[in-house]
């Protein structure tokens, strides 16, 4: 008996990443796994099918997944795969129901059980297999580089011969893992940083990374870590104490979310009209609409003589890497149910339970419809 896996090549555009790299491949055979994948899913990562031992490779996508147990993505794939899967099969991918009705009602009608990868609980036990933080470190990092690619000055301090020229300022605005890995980046390569986030607990993390905590006074802890949205007055005090740190930076990294919610705009026209000539901000929350009111998302975007460079989908740049750690993710989440060559999931797993988005022909994520009283 074996579990027969299968691993579908990414289609949305600027895709890089693939669910399967050969080091998690071997650790998934050993599982019990029989692996399936279709053919150049890794030539965004310039892995070539070669490259995999103990992978069979099929081209025909839909073929693929017919006789799947488990299929693996990236993002939501389209609905013909799914519409191919066997009824009851397992899919674990990033998937973001609310943008995704036409799909989960696909996922629904084959009584598909889905795990969406962005819905692995914020918990000590799951951290293995939480994909928003891996991808978010990734992005963190990259934010840096994409900044210093279009500033036109270095972040450390340097002497020459013919002078000195002091370190960049660099702020950090949203302190979750990708403003922290921000951070710790811009510190590496000399800049001096400065970071700042609605959540005080991110202060003493801002500190021990080497960059100082710009003190705003609002505290904005929402649920579950989470911060909430602001109030009006909550943001014009907010305003008034960054106007300073904004106009003095170098280079700004954006990352600020609330779940569920547009992102937040933490930086005015008006602020961005301040800013030092030559200035740099790198918005990574473009997918929310942006953190910056003259982000264009998607975009690079000069305003006068600042750039604001929004990207999408930032961990694909680094395919590589955001791939082996997105396929770690996924073998210790798959991991939880396969075990001696057959797949058994335990409901009462607090990670399966949570992570599950439908299950049988059900919703798992929406709360139960309130009891009928009888009349
Ligand atoms: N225990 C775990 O395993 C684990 C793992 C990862 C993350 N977490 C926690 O989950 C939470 C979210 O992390 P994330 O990286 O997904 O964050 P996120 O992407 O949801 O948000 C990024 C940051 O933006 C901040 N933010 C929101 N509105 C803001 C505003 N108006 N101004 C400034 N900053 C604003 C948030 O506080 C957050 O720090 C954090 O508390 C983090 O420590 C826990």
């Amino acid at each position: 008996m074996y579990v027969n896996v299968a691993v579908l090549k990414e289609t949305q555009p600027h895709e890089r990443r693939v669910a399967l790299v050969p080091s998690v491949a071997a650790r998934l055979v050993k599982l019990g796994a029989k692996l399936h994948m279709q053919s150049g899913a890794g030539d965004g990562i310039k892995l070539t099918d070669a490259t995999f031992r103990d992978v069979t490779f099929t081209d025909d996508r839909k073929a693929l997944v017919s006789d799947a147990d488990v299929v693996l993505a990236v993002q939501p794939p389209a609905l013909d795969v799914i519409d191919a899967m066997k009824e009851g099969a397992i899919l674990i991918s990033f998937i973001y129901a609310n943008k995704e009705s036409a799909l989960v009602r696909c996922l629904l009608d084959r009584k598909i059980t889905c795990f969406a990868m962005e819905r692995v609980p914020r918990i000590t036990r799951a951290q293995a297999m939480d994909a928003l933080s891996s991808q978010s470190a990734l992005a963190g990092y990259y934010a840096v580089q994409l900044g210093a690619t279009h500033l036109t000055r270095i972040l450390p301090k340097i002497t020459t011969a013919a002078g000195a020229i002091g370190p960049a300022k660099v702020l950090v605005m949203g302190l979750g893992v990708a403003g922290l890995e921000a951070i710790a980046t811009a510190h590496r390569l000399g800049a001096v940083v400065e970071g700042y986030d609605v959540r005080p607990e991110t202060q003493e993390q801002a500190l021990s990374l080497g960059a100082k905590f710009v003190e705003t006074g609002v505290d904005a802890r929402g649920k579950g870590g989470y911060a909430r949205e602001l109030t009006a007055a909550e943001k014009s005090k907010v305003a008034a104490a960054l106007t300073q740190h904004i106009q003095q930076a170098d280079l700004i990294i954006t990352t600020a979310a609330i779940p569920g919610r547009p992102s937040p705009k933490l930086i005015s026209k008006a602020q961005v009209a301040g800013m030092k000539p030559g200035a740099v901000i790198v918005d990574l929350s473009a997918e929310g609409g942006g953190n910056c009111e003259d982000t264009r998302p998607g975009e690079t975007a000069r305003i006068g003589q600042i750039t604001i460079v929004a990207p999408f989908n930032v961990p694909s740049f680094l395919g590589g890497d955001a791939s082996e750690l997105y396929a770690k993710n996924q073998y210790n989440l798959l991991a939880l149910m396969l075990k001696d060559n057959i797949i058994t999931i335990d409901w009462k797993d607090e990670i399966l339970a949570k992570t599950v988005l439908t299950h049988a022909g059900e919703r798992k994520d929406l709360p139960p419809a309130p009891a009928v009283k009888a009349a």
